[in-house]
C-alpha cells in the first residue's frame, strides 16, 4: 500500500458524517511517520513548555523529537534562544535534560558556547589553519512566546507564531495565561503514535467508558464552538464547577478575571500539531506531544495556576487534589491509547466510521493529510497559507485538495 497516494484517502476527505478514519498503517508505518516529521514537525510551531522552565539567565532546557534535538537558553539579557543541540566541532550533544550554566560547554573536547550561541572557546585549535571561532556558532532555531508558552520552529519559511495562532490569543486573553506559573511538570512515555494520543485528547466520546469511574460522573453539555482563525481547533463544554478535580475534592475556585462562558465550563484546544490545552475555570494544563518514532510518544504535562494561588498557605494541599485527578485520568488515557495502538497494528485493522462527537479527530486527520500528501509540491508551502480548522467539503475523486 502506498500511503502517499491521495486516492487512498477519498473517504477521509468526506464530511464527518460520511467519512472513514485514516488507514491504520498511518499510525505505525515508519515511512509515513518520517513524512509527518518532515512536513509537520520540522515546519510547524512546536510547543516546548512554559517560559518558567528557564526563568533566569543561565537556565537551559532541552526538547527533542526525531532528528530535531534542541537546547533552549535564557541569556544574560533575559532573551530566549533555541539552538540545535549539536556541537559545531564533531557533533556531540551539548547538554541533556535541564539545568543552569554560565556557558554551554561540550563534554567531549570542551568547545564552549555563550548562552547566545556564539563560540567563546575552542581549546587546542590554535594551530588549525584558517580556523575562526566566529564561523562556528550554534545553529539557531526560531523561538517565540505567547503568554508564557514557548514555541520553537525549525523552518525559516513558516509564518510567524502570531499568524500561526491567529485569533486564539484574543479568544483566551481573559484567562491571563501570562500571569500563571507552573506547579508541576510530568513526562509520560506512551507506546502509541502521536495522533492516537492527540485524537483521544480531543474527543469526549470515550469518557463514559474509559473514565467511567472518574470524570464521567460530571454532567457535561457540548456547545458549538466557533472554528476561529488559526492553526488550531477548539472544544467548549458547559458544566457545573470545575472539570479539573474529582467529585468532592476542594480546589482554588474560579479565576477572578473570567466571565460568561469561560466561567461556566471548560475549553480543550489543539494548536497543531503538538500543543494541547485543557482549560478549566480554575487551572490550565498544557500537554506537549513529542513523537519518538512511529509508535512511541512522549507526553509532557505542565499544570499551571494563577500566580496568586502559590501564595496561599493551603496551596500545596489544594494543588495535590488537581494532581490526584490528573494522575488517575491521564493514566486512563495513556492506557487506552496503548490499547488502541495494539489493535491498529493488527493486520486485519481497517478504517472505521466516526461518531459526530469525533469532529476534531476528523479535522486533525485531514490537517495531517493536507501536509503529508504533497500540498507543498503542488501549491507551494502549505504552512504559508491559512489552513482550515473544520474540514467539511468533499474532495474530488483522486485529487488532493484542502477541505473548505
Ligand atoms: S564534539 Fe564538541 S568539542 Fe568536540
Ligand atoms: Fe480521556
Amino acid at each position: 500500500m502506498n500511503l502517499l497516494d491521495p486516492s487512498l484517502y477519498e473517504s477521509v476527505r468526506k464530511p464527518l458524517e460520511q467519512a472513514h478514519g485514516l488507514p491504520p498503517a498511518c499510525y505505525h508505518d515508519p515511512a509515513f511517520h518520517q513524512k509527518e516529521h518532515e512536513d509537520i514537525f520540522t515546519k510547524g510551531w512546536i510547543l516546548a513548555g512554559r517560559t518558567d522552565r528557564i526563568a533566569n539567565p543561565g537556565d537551559y532546557c532541552t526538547v527533542g523529537f526525531g532528528d530535531l534535538s534542541l537546547v533552549l537558553t535564557r541569556s544574560e539579557d533575559g532573551a530566549l534562544q533555541a539552538f540545535a543541540n549539536t556541537c559545531r566541532h564533531r557533533g556531540a550533544p551539548l547538554v541533556e535534560g535541564e539545568g543552569h550554566c554560565r556557558a554551554l560547554s561540550c563534554p567531549y573536547h570542551a568547545w564552549t558556547y555563550k548562552l547566545d550561541g556564539t563560540l567563546a572557546a575552542a581549546p587546542g585549535m590554535q594551530d588549525t589553519a584558517n580556523f575562526h571561532m566566529a564561523e562556528f556558532p550554534l545553529h539557531r532555531v526560531r523561538i517565540d512566546v505567547w503568554d508564557g508558552f514557548m514555541f520553537v520552529c525549525a523552518s525559516a519559511q513558516t509564518p510567524p507564531l502570531a499568524q500561526w495562532l491567529g485569533d486564539l490569543p484574543e479568544r483566551l486573553a481573559m484567562y491571563g495565561f501570562d500571569q500563571m506559573r507552573t506547579a508541576r511538570r510530568v513526562e509520560y512515555q506512551v507506546a502509541c503514535n502521536w495522533k492516537v494520543w492527540v485524537e483521544n485528547f480531543m474527543e469526549g466520546y470515550h469518557i463514559p467508558t474509559v473514565h467511567r469511574s472518574t470524570i464521567s460522573r460530571q454532567k457535561v453539555v457540548n456547545m458549538p464552538e466557533d472554528p476561529g482563525r488559526g492553526e488550531y481547533v477548539a472544544i467548549y463544554e458547559r458544566h457545573e464547577g470545575t472539570r479539573a478535580l474529582l467529585h468532592g475534592d476542594a480546589g482554588f475556585g474560579p479565576i477572578e478575571t473570567l466571565s460568561g462562558e469561560s466561567s461556566l465550563g471548560s475549553r480543550f484546544i489543539l494548536i497543531y500539531p503538538n500543543a494541547m490545552l485543557a482549560i478549566a475555570n480554575d487551572t490550565m494544563w498544557c500537554f506537549e506531544a513529542f513523537p519518538q518514532g512511529a509508535t512511541q510518544t512522549k507526553i509532557v504535562l505542565s499544570s499551571c495556576f494563577p500566580a496568586s494561588r502559590f501564595e496561599r498557605d493551603d496551596f500545596a494541599a489544594l494543588a495535590a487534589n488537581y494532581f490526584k485527578r490528573q494522575d488517575i485520568v491521564v493514566r486512563e488515557d495513556n492506557d487506552i491509547s496503548e490499547w488502541q495502538q495494539r489493535g491498529l497494528q493488527n493486520r486485519h485493522a481497517r478504517p472505521g466510521r466516526f461518531s459526530i462527537k469525533e469532529k476534531i479527530v476528523h479535522a486533525l486527520d485531514n490537517w495531517v493529510l493536507d501536509r503529508v500528501l504533497g500540498v507543498t509540491s503542488q501549491d507551494g508551502d502549505a504552512l504559508t497559507q491559512p489552513a482550515p480548522t473544520h474540514p467539511q467539503a468533499p474532495v474530488a475523486s483522486g485529487v488532493h485538495r484542502r477541505p473548505a
